[in-house]
């Protein structure tokens, strides 16, 4: 393998695109249509998450998962109230702070034992609710799968869905990941959102084989009041000129199932990676494996060893946790090469 092939754990955003988006992508490259999503993909690829969704359902197309994430967010909240979510999650660690700059919202960090919350964690954070002193919770805001790698079960998610509305709040997902979700609950997008409750979900692709492009889907139609949105979109700097290009990759996502199967083949071979991790005695696997990635605890000499091979990163310095992401193009052959560096270099140090 040269460096042009090579596939590495480090993070399935490191994988290429799927060729099948590349040509969709190509394929809408010819001649002059609207822009800003009045071009025939775009209402094309809009009603297509309504056959998906529900006839209720708004899609907003983004650039990035930050984007959708923000954005959705920003429109659930006003600067006074806040957001519950798990610590772990990316709108917390790895926004930069965006979701707090551009809402003006407190962020409330809730410690995890796998990265997923439930109502009765969330209850204690509810008692300042109507004290003017305590920023107002009003977004319970989930990851689907969560950055641990491990997924919520529908009655799951239905518990903290009827939590929030119970509590006049709103449940928002980050599925940045939600194909490899789907897939590992074996159910239809709609069945885990929409169904469940969710009132905002952040739809991602790029992690899953496509170029770029998220999509903010709205499950009720009448949370767009005065189809404010758009006007968040474009203040918020995601509104795309040439949107043909995000909704073309979509729709063939969509329609040609690639999310499927892309998504199928990265959690099988994160399976597969934990499987083979487990057989060394000092390597122990952290969190449940359900979706494509593989969280490890390893001696720090081994894993710095590896590093100087393939990079992948550190995820808690203390504990000597590191994580493995598998993508869409992961092949059996870059775990068993894995494999073969780790029992060389553990077989050097006399450790197995
Ligand atoms: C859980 C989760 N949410 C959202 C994102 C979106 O990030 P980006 O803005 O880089 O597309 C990521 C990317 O790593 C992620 O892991």
């Amino acid at each position: 393998m040269n460096n042009k092939t090579k596939r590495t754990f480090a993070s399935d955003n490191n994988s290429g695109v799927h060729p099948e988006i590349i040509e969709a992508i190509s394929s809408v490259n010819q001649g002059h249509v609207l822009a800003y999503g009045d071009d025939p993909y775009t209402v094309r690829t809009k009603n297509l998450f309504k056959n998906l969704f529900g006839s209720e359902t708004e899609t907003f197309f983004t650039f990035l998962g930050t984007g959708a994430n923000v954005l959705g967010l920003s429109f659930l909240l006003q600067p006074y109230q806040s957001v519950l979510c798990a610590a772990s999650a990316h709108i917390n660690e790895d926004e930069c702070g965006a979701v707090e700059r551009f809402t003006g919202s407190k962020l409330v960090p809730i410690p995890t034992t796998d990265g997923k919350l439930n109502p009765d964690m969330l209850q204690d954070y509810l008692h300042g609710m109507g004290f003017e002193h305590h920023a107002q919770p009003k977004v319970i805001s989930i990851s689907q799968p969560t950055e641990l790698g491990t997924v919520y079960q529908i009655d799951e998610i239905k518990a903290l869905s009827h939590f929030a509305h119970q509590n006049q709040m709103f449940l928002h997902m980050d599925g940045a990941r939600i194909a490899n979700a789907a897939v590992s609950l074996g159910v239809d997008f709609k069945a885990f959102t929409a169904d469940s409750g969710v009132d905002v979900l952040s739809f991602g692709g790029t992690k899953n084989g496509l170029m770029y492009g998220e999509a903010i889907l709205f499950f009720n139609s009448s949370l767009n009041r005065n189809d404010s949105l758009k006007y968040i979109r474009k203040q918020g700097m995601q509104l795309a000129s040439k949107m043909r290009y995000i909704s073309i990759q979509f729709e063939t996502y969509l329609v040609k199932e690639i999310w499927r199967q892309n998504a199928l083949n990265a959690n099988k071979m994160a399976f597969l990676l934990a499987e083979k991790l487990s057989s060394f005695d000092s390597f122990k696997i952290q969190y449940l494996v359900e979706a494509n990635g593989v969280f490890v605890q390893m001696p720090k000499t081994i894993a710095e060893k590896l590093q100087e091979h393939t990079f992948f990163y550190s995820w808690n310095e203390t504990e000597s946790i590191y994580r493995l992401m598998c993508s869409w193009d992961t092949q059996a052959e870059d775990i068993e090469q894995f494999i073969q560096l780790i029992k060389g270099i553990t077989h050097s140090y006399n450790v197995e």
